[in-house]
């Protein structure tokens, strides 16, 4: 079966076409960078409201057969910043490390990465995991968590993902 993994760019303007999407096409080119196996995107582009968000999320899950979600945008502290809400809503448990090692390895770069809220959590057979919307971020921060990420993928009973060791290295526990 193929690996398909959902890519959804939170974003008024974007969605509303005030600007090109570029968090979706950065998230493709990393995991492209990232993974060695055969997988296929599954992307959306939506605006920052929280009822939309959770029914893409859900809809990405549960009918698309995503094994992976990421998200990139609506993180931060302004008023209509619901990312990480609709994420939590969606999802049967929270992954707490997401959020802070990518916020630990961000902050090396930027003191406003403290301001993103993102976080990740597990829905069924999915694993979501927010990004920052800043395009730069997202190489950044999937880097910093992605060798967590096809072992995540095994234990909720996913596809086995594959890296390039040289970008990411796949840590599996020995058993
Ligand atoms: N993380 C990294 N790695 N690089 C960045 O430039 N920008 C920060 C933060 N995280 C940033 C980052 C800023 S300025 C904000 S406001 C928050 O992410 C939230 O961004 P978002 O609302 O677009 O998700």
């Amino acid at each position: 079966m193929t690996i398909r993994i959902g890519i959804v760019t939170v974003s008024d303007r974007a969605s509303k076409g005030v600007y090109e999407d570029k968090g979706g096409p950065a998230i493709q080119d990393a995991l492209r960078e990232i993974l060695s196996c055969d997988w296929q995107p599954v992307p959306r582009l939506i605006p920052d409201e929280q009822p939309i968000i959770e029914q893409t999320l859900r809809d990405l899950c549960d009918q698309e057969h995503c094994c992976l979600v990421v998200t990139t945008g609506g993180t931060g502290p302004a008023k209509r910043d619901v990312t990480p809400e609709a994420t939590e809503a969606v999802c049967d448990k929270i992954l707490d490390g997401f959020g802070e090692q990518m916020r630990a390895v961000s902050l090396k770069v930027v003191p406003t990465a403290i301001l993103s809220r993102q976080i990740a959590g597990i829905r069924g057979q999915s694993l979501i995991v927010n990004l920052p919307g800043k395009p730069s971020a997202i190489r950044e921060c999937l880097l910093a968590v992605f060798p967590a990420i096809p072992y995540c993928v095994d234990l909720i009973d996913g596809p086995f993902l594959t890296t390039h060791d040289h970008v990411a290295k796949a840590f599996r526990p020995k058993k």
